[in-house]
């Protein structure tokens, strides 16, 4: 089966699936082995260093001739290296979080490089459609990682209505039945994080891996609200001692408890210590596979849940 949509035209892939890009955790390695499954692969940039970033885009490219694209984080003190080295290299899209995307629209956009901002909110969403956003990703706050206040559930459906560029839905999706659902909100793709963390390809250490397969429905919880920079998370050893420093009304030390913990879980395997971000969804993750499973697998379960549907009605 294939889903076609404003977004599977807009990217040239396959099918709607969008592998969020994770800082520490999506490596060209994933990145590829989504694209040639026929989703969109999202290299992580993070605090990446720009030779390193360049490194991983050319992996990428060498292992797949598919689009796939890099997530910037634009609050990187040298974000005009990275955005000058993406020109210069070339990918099919970048996707932003934290940070205007604005000072970079036109020069990426000239290179035909398209802009997919993630919004977790209308009023956001309309103001980076307005700067010529050619998407907007809806993040919920089941999402795994940096999030906002509205669940996937009922943002989507209110951005659709928002704005005329498509909605790509985040935060929540691990199977088909979630894909079938966010293309009831209106959807035209979604994007999967915490899912693709248990792909063969993904290169975190293992010990994290096999923490998500244990987790259960209650086992995130969101950190570091007094910060203004709320974090889901597993719950673990530093995941309690930020819920304590957030009691205490203590933003700067969370931010200097929190340095570092992201690369120490990912990379070290430290899960007591290190953030282990992941979404809500982590208990539905139950199995390690290659990532053309994954999306095979929710492809079909999507296929399944949207004829389900469509015969109830009469
Ligand atoms: C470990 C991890 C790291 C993430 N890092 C980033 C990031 O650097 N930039 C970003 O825009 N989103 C980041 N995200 C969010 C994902 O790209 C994606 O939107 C989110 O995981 C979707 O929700 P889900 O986890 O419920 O699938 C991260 C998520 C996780 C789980």
């Amino acid at each position: 089966m294939a889903i076609r949509t404003r977004v599977t035209e807009l990217l040239g892939v396959e099918h709607p699936i969008i592998q969020g890009g994770m800082a520490w955790t999506a490596t060209w390695e994933l990145v590829a082995a989504v694209s040639k499954a026929g989703g969109f692969g999202v290299i992580g940039a993070g605090h990446m260093p720009t030779d390193l970033l360049r490194d991983q885009i050319r992996a990428a490219k060498a292992a797949t001739g598919k689009p796939f694209g890099v997530n910037l984080m634009l609050l990187t003190p040298h974000i005009d290296d990275i955005v000058d080295m993406v020109l210069a290299e070339g990918v099919h899209a970048v996707t932003t979080g934290a940070g205007n995307p604005g000072k970079y629209m036109e020069a990426l956009k000239a290179k035909g490089i398209k802009v997919l901002p993630i919004a977790p909110s209308v009023a956001l969403a309309k103001r980076l459609e307005s700067i010529g956003a050619d998407a907007i990703i809806g993040e919920g706050m089941e999402a795994g990682g940096h999030i906002g206040d509205l669940t996937t559930m009922v943002l989507t459906p209110q951005l659709v209505d928002a704005v005329d560029v498509p909605v790509i839905a985040a935060g929540g999706i691990a199977d088909g039945r979630g894909i079938a659902a966010a293309f009831a909100l209106g959807a035209e793709a979604v994007q999967v994080g915490t899912r693709f963390m248990c792909a063969d390809e993904c290169t975190i250490h293992p010990s994290v891996k096999q923490r998500l397969l244990k987790a259960r429905d209650r086992d995130t919880v969101v950190t570091g609200y007094t910060t203004g920079h709320p974090v889901r998370v597993l719950k673990n050893k530093l995941s309690r001692q930020i819920e304590q420093l957030d009691r205490a009304n203590l933003p700067d030390q969370i931010e200097t408890l929190g340095a570092g913990k992201l690369a120490a879980c990912m990379r070290e395997g430290d899960v007591e210590y290190g953030s282990i971000m992941a979404g809500q969804c982590s208990a539905m993750v139950d199995r390690i596979m290659p990532a053309s499973r994954i999306v095979a697998e929710m492809m079909a379960e999507a296929e399944a849940a949207m004829r389900a549907l469509a015969g109830l009605v009469s």
